[in-house]
């Protein structure tokens, strides 16, 4: 079977920050709250018109660069969001629209925080079946659209970005590229976190405006429960299909959406500190794309070098979770 690599990865960051000292004046918070309950000092957000495509095509263009490819190469586009432009067409269509003159299939993902693992184990699925040569797996959510800036129990936890990898055949004879991927979801905790109201089961009208009801509602001590067992399980699975010991992983690139939950899965590991990537501090939790927002910045300090193998380990709405185990390099 063709083992798959990541050659290319870029990211993107809306500019403007959003401080716990900003919140305070939205919400009834606190910096001090905010810090030891979620280990979140700032967040990014996108500009009211600058919308999920638009994050999409700068971490997609820039993954393409590193990958040293053209859109015109590539085969198909996934985008993983849950924040899509609009209902349909899919937030793919509307990318490979602004990627140039391509005109290949794309389709979206929405699997919670974990729609990106998602879009990987796609993406690598299709290039080891041969159906497709060079697949574009994006993440890319504008969490700001849907989040209740009333609301303080979820306000304060969202950020926006994207981040984007290209998926190519490994090289001959490499030990390099993604070894395993494992994927799971239990959706009798599908309205744990939800966004209840815009879809089939309650169209918009004016009773779910006025309830509010086009904004994300969380569950937020169930789904702490749900991630501290879904995380470690996660990064054990992987492991396990990918044939290695917990001794063999040299980076845990979790999904960050508290430290809280990070440092629990951590210690259940046993695992040292300096093997575990945090940058939640920063970025909040920004959905599908923080892991691919850590992974670039382990890359760009050094933590993440040719043959590192990293488990990216996540978990979300739907209930879903799941991990990819990869050996860096091509
Ligand atoms: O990526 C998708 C997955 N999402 C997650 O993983 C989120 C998982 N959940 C969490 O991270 C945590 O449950 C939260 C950060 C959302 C909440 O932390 P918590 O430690 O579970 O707090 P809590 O909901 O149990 O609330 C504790 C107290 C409450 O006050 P009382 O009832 O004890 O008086 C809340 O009203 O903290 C209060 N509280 C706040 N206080 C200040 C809740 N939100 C805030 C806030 N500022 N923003």
């Amino acid at each position: 079977m063709t083992r798959v690599a990541i050659t290319g990865l870029g990211t993107y960051v809306p500019e403007r920050i959003l401080s716990n000292q900003d919140l305070e004046r939205l919400v009834d918070t606190n910096d001090a709250w905010i810090r030891s309950r979620t280990g979140i000092l700032e967040r990014r957000l996108a500009r009211a018109n600058e919308v999920t495509s638009d994050m999409a095509l700068e971490a997609a263009q820039k993954a393409l660069a590193d990958a040293g490819l053209k859109a015109e190469q590539l085969d198909f586009i996934i985008v993983a969001t849950n924040t899509p432009d609009t209902i349909f067409p899919s937030t793919a269509a509307r990318l490979e629209a602004r990627l140039g003159e391509v005109t290949i299939p794309g389709i979206d993902v929405q699997a919670g925080c974990t729609g990106w693992v998602y879009g990987l184990e796609l993406g690598a699925a299709l290039i080891e079946s041969g159906h497709y040569r060079r697949v574009l797996v994006v993440a890319s959510d504008k969490l700001s659209s849907i989040v209740d800036y009333e609301d303080r129990s979820t306000a304060v936890l969202f950020g926006d970005g994207a981040g984007a990898v290209v998926l190519e055949p490994a090289l001959p004879d490499s030990r390099a590229g993604i070894l395993a991927t494992y994927v799971n979801a239990d959706g009798r905790g599908a309205d744990l976190l939800a966004l209840p109201a815009g879809g089939s089961r309650a169209p918009a009208s004016r009773a779910t405006v006025e309830r509010r009801l086009h904004f994300l509602k969380m569950s937020g001590n169930d789904v702490f429960r749900f991630a501290v067992k879904a995380l470690p399980e996660a990064v054990e699975m992987g492991l396990a299909k990918a044939g290695l010991a917990l001794e063999a992983m040299d980076l845990l690139v979790p999904h960050q959406a508290n430290e809280r939950i990070i440092e629990a899965a951590r210690r259940q590991l046993g695992l040292p500190e300096e093997k575990v990537v945090k940058n939640i501090e920063r970025y909040g939790n920004t959905s599908v794309a923080s892991i691919p927002l850590a992974l670039e910045e382990v890359r760009r300090t050094g933590r993440l070098r040719d043959g590192t193998v990293a488990v990216l380990a996540a978990f979300g709405a739907g209930l879903t979770w799941g991990s990819v185990v990869v050996r860096w390099g091509r």
